[in-house]
């Protein structure tokens, strides 16, 4: 192994963490630009014989292929260089594009989802002494947090860039501090509006208020109908072809370090934990399918105070996917309860914005085990198999051509995605670059297959 700079790694990881490139807002389309072509550079330095963008303008698929090596394993590198919203503001500590180090964690929106983790995939190819023997493919998109439709089509035009022998994914955390995890399955995800109107526009709630329907009244009626008290989603049809895990796998999950009460006291920090008892937790995160809602608006909500009965309300909301649900059926099951749901006088409709299936991946390939042995030896402990709750869209497709797909990350699970100060620990960034250097070394020496 070479010696990492950690000074100068830091630096760079900083230029590249500096851009705002949230993919969910059409405003920061020229960042999301920027932050491709930071990839690019990088993709260059690393002497990629070709770089391009492809498929979109404003969020680019950035494709690079590595220097050739005859007869040595052909590796896919996927990653993201897009993030998600870094609202609220006032609830960082230092803000989200300005990276901070405090206590060896570095702060910012995509440190650890995913700029850090791609990141750490491509300087580890220069970790080693010598450069590993792989044929090196990287795909790395602006899209994911947003539904990687241009990744999606791209695929589905030129299936022949997932053409590999394995694909490699840092994209997920540990499942524990010091306990490495190769990911089974991601859930899916099914994300849509569902909106009411309830008359031609807003009435004076004096005059009106007693007669008139309320759209804000009716959306909340008809969303509390979606979800029972105890946790169920109500409906009809949502999980009848839910695959409980093996007998086998529940044991596995028993063993794992994590504790109910440990993940209610430090990571969710509520009151209580919510959701269908009968199951374990780690059941009710990995292995059934969720109902939420994510922000509702219409109405009046500015300062101060309006007398008014609003027409129109819309509600954003999503459901997280488990094997063998699909995708198009969820969205059928949940349009027609709404449509059944509301009242004859409300107009509600369900717009969708995106999703994905849910994605199962084995973990018995040989690449598995070089990676297994790269954990061992840098970090002490070798990987163990685990089910993540969030979602990747385009794992599935990714995974056609038939390549083990590898889900893994040098994340923890207190590094706050999505939310205010997200970071990611150095320790685990430095780490990471030895571990994936010496899983490429291992790769090209001893092929895969
Ligand atoms: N890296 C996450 C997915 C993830 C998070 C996997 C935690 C495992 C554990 C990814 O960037 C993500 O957030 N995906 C979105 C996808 C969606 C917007 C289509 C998600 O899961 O919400
Ligand atoms: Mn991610
Ligand atoms: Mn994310």
């Amino acid at each position: 192994m070479n010696a990492i700079d950690t000074d100068r790694l830091l630096r760079e990881l900083t230029e590249f963490l500096r851009i705002p490139s949230v993919s969910t807002s059409a405003s920061h389309n020229a960042d999301c630009r920027a932050a491709a072509e930071w990839v690019a550079g990088e993709l260059r330095r690393l002497g990629c014989r070709e770089v391009q963008f492809l498929a979109s303008d404003t969020h680019p698929v950035v494709w690079g292929v590595g220097p050739d090596v005859p007869g040595a394993p052909t590796l896919l590198v996927y990653g993201h260089y897009d993030v998600q919203p870094p609202e609220p503001l006032d609830e960082w500590t230092t803000p989200p594009f300005e990276p901070t180090v405090r206590d060896g964690k570095l702060f910012a929106r995509g440190a650890a989802d995913d700029k850090g983790q791609v990141f750490c995939l491509l300087k580890a190819i220069q970790a080693t002494a010598n450069r590993p023997p792989v044929n090196f493919r990287f795909l790395i998109e602006g899209e994911e947090e947003y539904g990687s439709r241009v990744l999606f089509e791209l695929l589905r035009r030129e299936p022949e860039r997932t053409r590999a022998d394995a694909v490699l994914i840092a994209d997920m955390a540990y499942v524990a501090p010091r306990w490495p995890a190769v990911y089974t399955m991601l859930r899916g995800l099914c994300y849509a509006e569902i909106s009411v109107r309830t008359a031609k526009s807003d009435l004076h709630s004096g005059e009106f208020g007693g007669a008139a329907p309320n759209a804000h009244e009716e959306l909340a009626r008809l969303l509390s109908r979606l979800k029972t008290p105890d946790g169920k989603v109500h409906i009809p049809g949502l999980y009848a072809p839910v695959k409980r895990p093996s007998k086998g796998e529940l044991a596995t999950w028993k063993r794992l370090p994590f504790k109910e009460g440990e993940f209610l006291k430090h990571r969710v920090q509520a009151k209580a934990l919510t959701g269908l008892k009968a199951y374990t937790v780690l059941e009710r995160l990995w292995a059934l399918p969720t109902f939420e809602i994510h922000g509702i608006t219409g109405g009046f909500t500015g300062d101060g105070a309006k007398t008014v009965i609003p027409a129109e309300a819309t509600a954003k909301v999503s459901l997280r996917l488990v094997p063998n649900q699909k995708l198009k059926a969820v969205e059928r099951q949940l349009a027609a309860t709404v449509r059944r749901l509301a009242p004859k006088h409300v107009q509600a409709s369900v717009k969708f914005l995106h999703g994905a299936d849910p994605a199962t991946v084995k973990v018995t390939h040989q690449a598995f085990k070089l990676l297994d042995q790269a954990f061992r030896e840098v970090v002490g402990r070798g990987t163990v198999p685990a089910r993540a709750g969030g979602s990747i869209p385009v794992v599935p497709a990714l995974g056609k051509g038939g390549a083990p797909v590898i889900l893994t990350g040098i994340g923890l699970p207190d590094d706050r995605l999505h939310a205010p100060n997200e970071k990611l620990d150095l320790k685990q960034l430095w780490d990471g670059i030895r571990v994936f250097g010496r899983f490429y070394e291992l790769l090209g020496s001893m092929g895969v297959g």
